[in-house]
């Protein structure tokens, strides 16, 4: 298992993956939603790392893939730095795991994986928040690791958002 740059090599496995998440809004891949193609997506993700043409309000972020004997399993964003929006609300590190590999393992193995990652990013404080109902998600972070920082509400979102500390260095 391993976290590689996403690559046009694994598009197959990558538009499998696509459709299993079907409508699920997927954590860690904003850029899913304004790029029409994989090709759009791929280029969008490297520009992304360094920080070329980046929406307004945006950082820096490195996309990883999640792979195993050739099977994208799934995918962590890592944010170079905080802003005030992602201080309240994605924060440092988003992830998900395409549904079919979910409830083996993969989550908390591709965090500690990304923390890593982060590490070599010079990210020593990492902040992640999950929707307090999201009881896969805070096991993972707090496997890794994290301590509960607060809860707090986001404007627009019905669920609350609690943020956890994971110190790396
Ligand atoms: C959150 C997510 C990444 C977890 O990945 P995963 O590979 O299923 O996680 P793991 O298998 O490592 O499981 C971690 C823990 O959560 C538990 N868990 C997994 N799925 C669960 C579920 N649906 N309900 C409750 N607990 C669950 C596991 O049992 C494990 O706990 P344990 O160690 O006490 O047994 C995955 O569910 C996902 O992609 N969800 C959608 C996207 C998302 O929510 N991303 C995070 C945004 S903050």
């Amino acid at each position: 298992m391993e976290l590689v740059e996403p690559s046009d090599r694994y598009r197959k496995s990558f538009e499998a993956a696509l459709a299993e998440f079907g409508s699920e809004v997927i954590p860690g891949a904003y850029a899913l939603l304004s790029c029409s193609t994989v090709d759009e997506y791929l280029e969008r993700v490297r520009k992304d790392a360094l920080g070329e043409d980046l929406p307004e309000g945006f950082v820096p972020s490195t996309t990883y893939w999640l792979m195993e004997d050739g099977e994208y399993i799934g995918h962590v964003n890592i944010r170079h730095r905080l802003t005030p929006a992602l201080e309240r609300l994605g924060a440092h590190i988003g992830y998900a795991i395409r549904p079919s590999w979910r409830g083996k393992g993969y989550g908390t193995q591709m965090l500690r994986m990304a923390l890593e990652k982060a590490r070599s990013l010079g990210v020593e404080r990492v902040l992640i928040t999950c929707d307090k109902d999201n009881i896969a998600s805070r096991k993972v972070i707090e496997k890794n690791g994290g301590v509960f920082r607060d809860e707090i509400e986001v404007e627009g979102r019905s669920t609350p958002t609690l943020r956890f500390w994971i110190e790396n260095r």
